[in-house]
């Protein structure tokens, strides 16, 4: 195989991109994959290189050539100034914070946000000493209304994972980088293949990459790109200090996971809207919350920039008791139960945010249920959904 200079590989398409990046047969003993290299001690040829830590690697916290190649994909299709990648999607949204705020600094932090991100923000960054003030996530350029003179950062997630406010990220970005404030975005939804959040001036962009990246629910992994080197710099520093090194066997799955994310999300982006537009046609359904979803809250900042969808969405069912959710969601067989998204696999989740939000209460008048289309085939998920509304109606 002939390498491509970087100028040729800017130019190929993003699922080009994604098949090649990081794969160096020079570097692979001549296999198509990089090797999984585990390894905490290297070994240098003398003293001198030594002390000067002169190798292209230096200790298993620095770095490996399998963690180098997920970079390389992430790198590949983020299209920023670098890419730091974390042992969780969690971790990729903590670590943000942290490398961006410090003691006596202020954030924003969206309202709709991921849950464990605002636990964190509860505790950890508060114990630092860093202010956190929630925002309306549909606060668009108000954003500068709530900015005091040590505000440092403003935390977005567009859709938010549950409740798909979809927030307005370049009148937010424009007004924070007229004050000199940092936006970070968790991206998770959109994957930067359908958002690209460093051109709409996003400078921390998060993906829980254990989601669409890896895919196939056998790893927690996360990514965050700086959109400028000085922040890049920043970014990797606190990465090294707090010795943040992921698995290679982790590092690899995922890699193996981008190969064909381009092609999963092209089945899977129609898949799930097929599915939100059945589901709005039901009668025990009262709403559908899926940005793409023409008629849906948020279609038309979704429309003006993003050039896709992921597969999750909500349902807001009309009133009807838990009792009766239950039945329905106990019995499916080919959706399951379950926390997170992005896999291969159909999955339902019923939640309740008024619980926690602090500034805007969605006004849910009945139950809400996520929902994550997987590869299945779509009538056979249909079937298994509309059984479920039969043990619903029957329950209610
Ligand atoms: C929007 C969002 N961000 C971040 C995360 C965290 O990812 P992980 O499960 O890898 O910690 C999740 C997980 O569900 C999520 O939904």
């Amino acid at each position: 195989m002939k390498k491509l200079s970087s100028s040729e590989f800017a130019r190929l398409d993003e699922r080009t991109r994604l098949v090649l990046a990081g794969r160096d047969p020079e570097d692979s003993y001549g296999f198509v994959n990089p090797p999984i290299v585990r390894g905490s001690t290297v070994v240098y040829p003398n003293t001198e290189d030594f002390l000067v830590r002169k190798a292209r690697y230096t200790y298993g916290t620095d770095g490996s050539p399998t963690l180098d190649a997920l970079v390389a994909a992430a790198n590949s299709i983020e299209k920023g100034a670098g890419v730091v990648v974390t042992p969780s999607g969690l971790l990729a949204c903590t670590l943000a914070l942290l490398a961006a705020a410090s003691s006596g600094d202020h954030v924003l932090v969206t309202d709709s946000v991921y849950r464990p991100t605002r636990n964190f923000c509860d505790t950890f960054l508060r114990r630092m000493g860093v202010e956190v003030t929630y925002y309306d996530p549909l606060v668009g350029s108000d954003i500068a209304k709530l900015f005091k003179p040590n505000t440092k950062l403003v935390w977005t997630e567009a859709p938010g994972s549950q409740t798909f406010e979809m927030q307005d990220i370049p009148a937010i970005v424009e007004a924070a980088h007229e004050h000199g404030v940092l936006v970070a975005m968790d991206n998770t939804w959109a994957t930067p293949l359908f958002f690209d959040s460093h051109r709409f001036g996003v400078d921390l962009s998060v993906q829980a990459g254990t989601k669409y990246y890896a895919a196939h629910s056998d790893v927690l992994i996360g990514t965050i790109s700086a959109r400028t080197p000085e922040l890049y710099k920043q970014l990797n520093a606190a990465w090294h200090q707090l010795g943040m090194m992921v698995a290679p066997e982790d590092a690899f799955l995922t890699l193996r996971g981008m190969r064909t994310m381009a092609i999963r999300l092209k089945e899977q982006m129609p898949a799930g809207l097929a599915m939100a537009e059945w589901l709005r046609e039901r009668p025990e359904v009262a709403r559908v919350l899926h940005p793409a979803l023409p008629g849906s809250p948020g279609h038309d900042i979704w429309k003006r920039d993003f050039t896709g969808a992921s597969s999750l969405f909500t349902i807001e069912l009309k009133p009807v008791s838990m009792k009766a959710v239950g039945a329905m969601l106990d019995g499916l067989t080919l959706f399951g139960i379950g926390a997170s998204w992005g896999g291969y696999e159909s999955l339902v989740l019923p939640f309740d945010c008024r619980a926690y939000r602090t500034v805007t209460t969605p006004n849910f008048k009945g139950p809400t249920v996520r929902i994550h289309i997987g590869l299945e085939n779509l009538e056979d998920l249909k079937a298994d959904l509309d059984a479920g509304f039969a043990r619903l109606r029957a329950a209610s």
